[in-house]
């Protein structure tokens, strides 16, 4: 299973709080697991991109919908990787009607958390032995740099593989190359040269092939 994709979450009928993810990350590593022989589903999450031929391919819109679709695939397989850029927050209300402008300042937008997809997989494990792999966009700041944070949430999350993308102008989102640092949760790192999405899914699936044949 392979969530792909950003998630939007709407405010009114027209408008919604979303992010950059294209899903061409996602893509690349469903083709490339398909083209391993993997039966693959692909959890598609507004995305321009069509549906790959071969892939099972369910098309969700909010991080709710995302949720179902990936849960529901997930019960029996043998690897999740959630490549989706899922929103943390949603707006606690979702009007009918159009917001409308107005003549007076407009009101605050009040946020509820979402659930956290991948922590809930890997705290639960729905199917023994599954391997399940996060991705994490970072940026440095003043209390650690990018790699420091990927092992915070490799910490936070379980997660057995946690592929630790860079963002900021002309990286990870939107691009078409690709950079990365994957870090397991045994303590390995592997790092990932920029370039083509494809070749960082099949570094993904090299790592995830040994970890099932671990098992
Ligand atoms: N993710 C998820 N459900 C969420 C948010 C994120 O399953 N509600 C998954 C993403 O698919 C990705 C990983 O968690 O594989 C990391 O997401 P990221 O946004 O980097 O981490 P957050 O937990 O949101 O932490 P923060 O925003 O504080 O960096």
């Amino acid at each position: 299973v392979v969530s792909a994709g950003g998630t939007r979450e709407p405010l009114d009928p027209v408008r919604f709080l979303g992010n950059r993810s294209t899903g061409r990350q996602g893509y690349a590593l469903a083709t490339t697991a398909l083209a391993r022989g993997a039966e693959v589903t692909l959890v598609a999450a507004n995305t321009e991109l069509p549906d790959p031929a071969g892939v099972k391919t369910v098309r969700v819109g909010t991080a709710l919908e995302l949720r179902t679709a990936v849960r529901e695939a997930a019960a029996d397989a043998d690897v999740v990787v959630m490549a989706a850029a899922v929103a943390d927050f949603r707006p606690w209300a979702v009007t009918e009607t159009k917001i409308k402008k107005g003549e007076t300042d407009p009101d605050p937008v009040v946020l509820v958390r979402n659930p956290d997809v991948l922590a809930e997989l890997c705290a639960q494990r729905l199917r023994p032995g599954q391997v399940i792999v996060g991705f994490a966009a970072e940026t440095g700041d003043a209390t650690g740099g990018v790699l420091d944070h990927g092992r915070v949430k490799l910490g936070r999350k379980r997660c057995d593989l946690l592929v630790v993308n860079e963002v900021g102008p002309g990286r990870a989102f939107g691009t078409e190359d690709n950079a990365a640092v994957i870090l397991g949760l045994d303590g390995s790192t592997t790092e990932v040269p920029n370039g083509p999405k494809a070749a960082l899914a099949d570094v993904v699936w090299d790592l995830v092939a040994a970890r099932l044949a671990a098992i």
